[in-house]
């Protein structure tokens, strides 16, 4: 997984100098709508920790909403920007996926979109968010078909600590328009994104 495991100081910078604004972008949209129509299925007046929430792309898409929506990363920047279309009810964390610092059951749901790829202790991260959900809670999950790290391997971890309710393969095609992922202009994306249980000990 070398050269995945970002460090806090490069997710800044890279945010900083506004690489990732292409998260506010028309190729992004698809997989944030998914995510928001399962959290649409999952009702009104949820807690939803966004674990990763980089610069509010997500918490835009979940608008509007009765929820309360708490959003967690590592780059300050990004929280920064997602601050400036934050709503007075938002609510901002920074901290590590591994290292959740919320009370067990504090969430009806926990989104965690485009983020275990660069971890380097996935099962360590999703026991965290599972710890953070409630009885009934769900995991949404996202993932792109990442070519130098087998979505499959996280998948791996995500499956064998959750059932899953739904889960939906998402191709983006190229586009004119397209700044494709990692450079590539002309490269379909895949995405696979689940709505998952976690998957608890009967005692
Ligand atoms: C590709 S971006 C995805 C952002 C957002 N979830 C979305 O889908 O638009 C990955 C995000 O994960 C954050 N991140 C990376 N490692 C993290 C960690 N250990 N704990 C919390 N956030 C982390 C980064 O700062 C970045 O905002």
């Amino acid at each position: 997984v070398a050269g995945y495991c970002h460090a806090r100081q490069s997710w800044s910078d890279e945010y900083l100098a506004g690489d990732w604004e292409r998260l506010h972008s028309l190729e992004e949209l698809g997989r944030y709508s998914i995510l928001a129509g399962y959290v649409r299925h999952l009702g009104p007046r949820l807690k939803i920790l966004d674990v990763g929430c980089g610069n509010g792309a997500m918490m835009e898409e979940l608008r509007p909403s009765g929820h309360t929506y708490v959003g967690c990363d590592l780059a300050l920047p990004a929280v920064r920007r997602a601050l400036a279309t934050a709503t007075e009810s938002d609510m901002f964390v920074i901290a590590q996926a591994q290292q959740l610092p919320f009370r067990p059951g504090a969430f009806d749901a926990v989104i965690c979109s485009e983020v275990l790829s660069y971890l380097p202790d996935v099962p360590v991260a999703v026991d965290a968010m599972v710890a953070v959900l409630a009885r009934d809670g769900h995991l949404l999950v996202s993932l792109f078909d990442a070519f130098d790290r087998p979505e499959s391997d996280c998948w791996k971890h995500v499956l064998s600590a959750t059932n899953v309710v739904d889960m939906v393969t998402l191709t983006r095609l190229g586009g004119n328009n397209s700044t494709g992922h990692r450079g590539d202009t002309t490269r379909p994306v895949t995405w696979r994104i689940a709505l998952l249980t976690p998957r608890r000990s009967s005692a």
